[in-house]
């Protein structure tokens, strides 16, 4: 049966845009682009997708990203994903790049960042999606290379609205990263981070103290501290909730296990968003109505995640309001 509240309109606010690469695309980029890949079918792709933890999903994720080669391409891979926003009702996006992944591989910085406005402004004209682009740094690289990808984003910072730490979270710490986030807020970028995903409280609290975001990417794991979630609170600093990954990459063993509902209740400004929806399994309604079934959120906890996820957004205030408006009539 139709879940006509899940079309109520919403923001995603924790998105990679690399993780929307559908297996049919990986397979038509790769024979586009000659590159190989070790999968003879999408089917095969698909299979490949069984993961045990967040290392074992990124190597495979990296692995993928290599079809992106031209401009084009990555304009395809956004636009894409826009359709998918218009289907589920998305009318703001917030979405994570990772140019380390491609840089790395030879690809312009700019070929990438250009790829990605194209889709974008088209977007906004014909679909009436608004967008913000983040830039992640590769927490397993260095910080050395992060400066360095800094610089490359310095003369396209009115496309860039933020800076988000991304990739192996376990071993690469907030404090690792403390030079170039400070760098980036002085440069005008606002910093976010994932934290609390694999990692224990003291990336979330390092993430808060040390590199001063204004979201945390995930952040589930503030459940075993309750002083940390009174701050978060009282700060009302947004948690970018991932259920869906957060069950493939076995943060919690199944869904009625996940805590968002309590985080919700508890007063957290906690948001529903896809991570990586073409590798686990959904776009952001898929999220709403796996909860829908497994935690049995209600249309009160629904509508309460809507607006958070406006609230939590880095619009500006009267198109905040707008929409906060509009899901309270919904
Ligand atoms: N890169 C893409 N998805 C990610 C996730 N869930 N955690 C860390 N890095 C990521
Ligand atoms: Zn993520």
């Amino acid at each position: 049966m139709e879940d006509a509240m899940l079309q109520l309109p919403k923001a995603e606010l924790h998105l990679h845009i690399e993780g929307t690469l559908e297996p049919e695309l990986m397979m038509e980029l790769a024979q586009k682009n000659h590159v190989s890949l070790p999968y003879d079918s999408v089917d095969a792709i698909r299979q490949a997708y069984q993961f045990t933890d967040l290392q074992s999903f990124l190597d495979i994720y990296y692995a993928g990203a290599a079809v992106l080669q031209d401009e084009s391409d990555f304009t395809s891979l956004t636009w894409a994903y826009l359709l998918k926003c218009k289907e589920d009702n998305v009318v703001h996006t917030e979405i994570f790049f990772d140019p380390q992944t491609h840089t790395a591989r030879g690809i312009a910085f700019e070929t990438v960042l250009s790829g990605i406005t194209t889709a974008l402004k088209r977007g906004e004209d014909e679909l009436g999606i608004s967008s913000k682009l983040i830039l992640c740094f590769l927490r397993h690289l260095s910080e050395e290379e992060a400066m360095k990808t800094l610089d490359q984003a310095l003369p396209y910072k009115d496309q860039i609205i933020g800076v988000g730490l991304d990739s192996s979270e376990l071993g690469n710490p907030p404090e690792k990263f403390q030079r170039v986030f400070a760098r980036a807020i002085e440069e005008g970028f606002i910093p976010v981070a994932h934290a609390g995903e694999e990692g224990d409280v003291s990336y979330i609290t390092g993430a808060l103290n040390l590199l001063h975001v204004k979201r945390i990417d995930h952040g589930v794991q503030c459940i075993h501290d309750e002083a940390l979630m009174d701050r978060l609170v009282k700060e009302r600093i947004p948690l970018t909730v991932c259920p869906l990954s957060n069950i493939k990459l076995r943060v919690f063993d199944t869904m009625a296990e996940h805590n968002i509902l309590q985080l919700l209740d508890r007063g957290l400004a906690v948001t529903v968003n896809s991570d990586d929806p073409a590798y686990f399994g959904g776009y952001i309604n898929e999220n709403f109505a796996a909860m829908r079934r497994s935690l049995r959120m209600n249309d009160q906890q629904l509508k309460q995640l809507a607006i958070n996820s406006f609230e939590a957004s880095f619009l500006e205030p009267e198109k905040k309001a707008y929409w906060i408006e509009q899901v309270k009539n919904y």
